[in-house]
């Protein structure tokens, strides 16, 4: 692993390249690298150290101030948001002091970020909104939201509850599973293919396809053109033959959106759809078997599920730190000097625990002004719907798996690794095997997922039941292996 860079004196030589720091900073401002080294060197935002205790590196961070100097990945220079004011601060100026595309970010530009590293994968600009300003941004989010809009979260709560049974059905014999790979990582994608409408096979591909792009073997430009041509031929299927599904509202938005427009935009939904909704269910429901709080109380029932998800949105946000942003130009947000070009990080976990907020255990539950989904121009578009699917999801556990118990001390459980997501790499639990009859599960006809004016059509053919996986695997890889049937 790399080491971070020796931070600069404090005067006198240039930064190293890609380094927050603008050397010779105005009267009374300090820059973001100087403030840093009143507390200590720069700190890493990956590493076990990080992964251990995300908390304790966002505690050190804020005593630099609300914006630190952070290594983002091995050899990635940043600064990060440490409080709420801060976050909120950076999101609330996307259309005037700071940008979101890529295109601003100095060290990509001057081949300095390491063509591997997991920064560029996640902060590298695509022809979809997450990465445009302005009016490119509106056009692309316009067909987005609208489209989103257009679920009719009832129906999608029955969609979700036959896909969570399904998933269910396979476990449920067993009396053991992990509930992270055989479960949460499952279900958001089964949901968004059926909301896509998108066949078993073009399903499987987009799955295969993702699965070769995260594994390092493997011939990462063979495996993203499979994944495009698989989101190609959704597109033009929907085009030839729409339906009531995202697919199909998506094409027929007044954006008029081209297919590689529509190939980059799926892949997004897919991408900020899957993950995040992954994340949120694997911490609820380790909260619930891990938290004394939680763990008897939303068992029998005195919690709802609901205050759960709060907490875990509050205190442990499924995507940690994210919507990297560039300032145009060099400007000072208390005190500190934030250079152009420089990406700055949000950390929504750091934002949600701000002790300034002063919150507690008793405000957590309906309160929705985490920023958990983000807040401004780039807020997810998505948050009632990402609710709906985790509702669902930890509903239907605790309901079909009585006598869940964690297979293993909960030290042993083991934390995502990495800067952006905060999740947890497996659930192992263990419960009184419940037999199943043949016609436990009924495949369901999806219902109608718009409400207005669309005549109800089917969405998707029902899958048939997975058979039981063979182990822990990684995630995708058991997307993969349900999807083949194994
Ligand atoms: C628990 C689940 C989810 C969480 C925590 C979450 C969180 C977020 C966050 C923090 C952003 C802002 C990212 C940035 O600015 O860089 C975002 C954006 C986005 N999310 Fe979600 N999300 C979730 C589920 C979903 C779902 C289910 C969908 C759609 C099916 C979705 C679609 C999107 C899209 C399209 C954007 C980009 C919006 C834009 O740039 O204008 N998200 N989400």
């Amino acid at each position: 692993m790399t080491h971070p860079p020796t931070p600069p004196p404090a005067t006198g030589s240039a930064p190293p390249p890609g380094c927050p720091v603008t050397p010779g900073a105005e009267h009374g401002t300090r820059s973001a690298r100087e403030a840093s080294e009143d507390a200590g060197s720069v700190v890493r935002l990956y590493g076990e150290a990080f992964s251990a205790d995300p908390q304790a590196v966002y505690r050190r961070l804020r005593s630099i101030g609300g914006i630190a100097p952070v290594e983002i990945a091995p050899g990635v220079q940043g600064l990060i948001t440490t409080t709420y004011a801060a976050a909120l601060h950076l999101l609330r100026n996307t259309s005037g002091q700071f940008a979101k595309s890529p295109q601003h970010w100095r060290a990509l530009a001057a081949g300095e970020v390491p063509a591997d590293s997991p920064a560029r994968m996640m902060m590298m600009e695509r022809n979809n909104a997450l990465w445009k300003d302005g009016w490119e941004h509106t056009r692309l989010r316009g067909a987005i939201s609208d489209t989103l809009l257009g679920v009719d979260l009832h129906a999608l709560r029955g969609l979700a509850t036959g896909s969570a049974d399904r998933l269910i059905d396979v476990i449920a014999p067993r009396g053991s599973a992990d509930l992270v790979g055989d479960y949460a990582a499952r279900l958001p994608m089964a949901i968004l293919f059926d909301l896509f409408g998108c066949p078993g096979p073009i399903g499987h591909r987009i799955v295969t396809s993702l699965d070769k792009l995260f594994d390092t073997a493997q011939d990462a430009a063979a495996a993203n053109a499979e994944l495009e041509g698989a989101c190609l031929e959704l597109t033009q299927l929907k085009r030839q033959t729409p339906g009531a599904d995202m697919t199909s509202w998506l094409l027929a938005h007044p954006a008029q959106l081209t297919d590689a427009e529509m190939i980059q935009q799926i892949l997004l939904l897919i991408g900020a759809g899957t993950v995040p909704s992954t994340n949120l269910i694997g911490n609820a429901l380790t909260l619930m078997l891990t938290d004394d709080r939680f763990a008897g109380s939303v068992l029998d029932g005195a919690q709802s599920v609901g205050g759960a998800l709060d907490y875990v949105l509050w205190n442990d946000p499924p995507m940690a730190n994210y919507s990297p942003l560039y300032a145009r130009q060099d400007t000072i947000y208390e005190g500190i000097l934030i250079p152009a070009g420089v990406p700055i990080l949000i950390s929504f976990a750091a934002a949600n625990t701000d002790p300034s907020l002063r919150l507690n255990d008793a405000h957590w539950a309906g309160n929705e002004a985490h920023l958990a989904f983000s807040a401004g121009a780039h807020r997810c578009p998505a948050p009632d719907l990402a609710r709906v699917i985790a509702e669902v999801a930890v509903e239907r556990i605790l309901d079909r798996l009585p006598g869940l118990e964690l297979a293993c001390p909960a030290q042993q459980l083991g934390r995502r690794p990495g800067t952006f997501h905060s999740g947890w790499t497996a659930l192992p639990v263990v419960f009184p095997p419940v037999a199943m009859s043949g016609d436990s599960w009924t495949p369901s006809t999806p219902p109608p997922l718009r409400t207005a004016s669309t005549p109800p059509v089917a969405t998707s053919t029902p899958k048939p039941a997975p058979s039981a996986p063979k182990g822990p695997r990684r995630w995708l890889s058991s997307l993969v292996a349900w999807w083949r049937g194994q």
